[in-house]
């Protein structure tokens, strides 16, 4: 199956109350790690790039990657521009291969990223590719994202609906108090907001920083319209785990093929979980 946009499959998400997880890519091992689990739990995906990631595999490496891995599973699986910065970045991902974008105009104003996001919906939507939009600044460090927990806003409910009707973005997401990276306690998710906003919009809530969220937060979330969720930090923690203690047992050991072998595995674990979590096995 040719890669496909988020509009495959976020609507039956949204309708039957299951989100799908945007799971991050950082090379090679990521891919094969979250098609595998999918595979095994015929789960919808979306591989969430990042332009650090993209800026790391390579641009036309990441659409051949997602694009194998879409042919030789059969299952419906969306590449998606995670946080794209700007509508250049947005329309050079496009033009290579991606079937979905982010636009994060959240650090403009509100009527400005309005106006930037339609730009991008109106580019992206005439050439059958689904569109994240972003209100409200998520806390917490991504790649190029940086963002005081003092200066994370949340999304303002009003706006938000607003947000949505002028622009039809495909998927919405809101600060709503998660954060990326994992918690030092536990994130006090605004249920309210996700609420009031899931319930006059079409789209589904996109809930960022999803690594470290505890699973009855997470059930909840979706329960009240939370349609796609964002997960990166807990693979890294579970892929550099393994090749520690690998590592550290065995000094003499050179051949990457003996770490990231099992740290894939451990990978693939997370992801089946989440998976699991977020009702989207046996959807695909
Ligand atoms: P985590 O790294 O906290 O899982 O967040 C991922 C994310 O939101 C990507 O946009």
């Amino acid at each position: 199956m040719p890669l496909v946009s988020m509009n495959h499959f976020l609507p039956q998400a949204k309708k039957e109350g299951f989100a799908v997880g945007q799971f991050n890519v950082n090379n090679l091992e990521y891919f094969q790690a979250i098609t595998e689990a999918a595979k095994e739990e015929r789960s919808p995906l979306i591989f969430g790039a990042s332009e650090g990631a993209i800026r790391y595999v390579g641009l036309n490496n990441i659409v051949a990657l997602a694009k194998v891995a879409a042919e030789e599973s059969g299952l419906p699986i969306a590449l998606h521009l995670d946080h794209g910065s700007s509508f250049e970045m947005v329309m050079k991902c496009i033009r290579a291969g991606f079937s979905s974008v982010m636009f994060d105009g959240s650090h403009y104003p509100f009527e400005e990223n309005i106006r930037l996001t339609k730009k991008v919906v109106e580019a992206a939507h005439a050439v059958g590719v689904s569109v994240e939009g972003e209100l409200g600044t998520i806390g917490g460090v991504e790649d190029d994202l940086d963002v005081a927990e003092e200066d994370a806003t949340l999304a303002n409910p009003e706006q938000a609906i607003r947000f949505w009707e002028e622009t039809r973005v495909d998927a919405m997401a809101i600060a709503v108090g998660t954060a990326h990276g994992m918690y030092k306690g536990e994130p006090k998710i605004r249920y309210d907001i996700i609420e009031k906003v899931a319930k006059n919009i079409d789209a589904p809530i996109v809930l960022h920083g999803g690594s470290g969220v505890p699973d009855e937060s997470i059930k909840k979330a979706v329960s009240l319209g939370v349609g796609k969720i964002n997960v990166n930090t807990e693979n890294q923690v579970a892929q550099v785990q393994v090749i520690r203690e690998l590592l550290d047992k065995n000094p003499d050991m050179i051949d990457p093929r003996k770490y990231l072998g099992p740290s894939r595995e451990a990978i693939k674990e997370v992801v089946k979980g989440k998976m699991r979590l977020f009702g989207s096995s046996g959807k695909a």
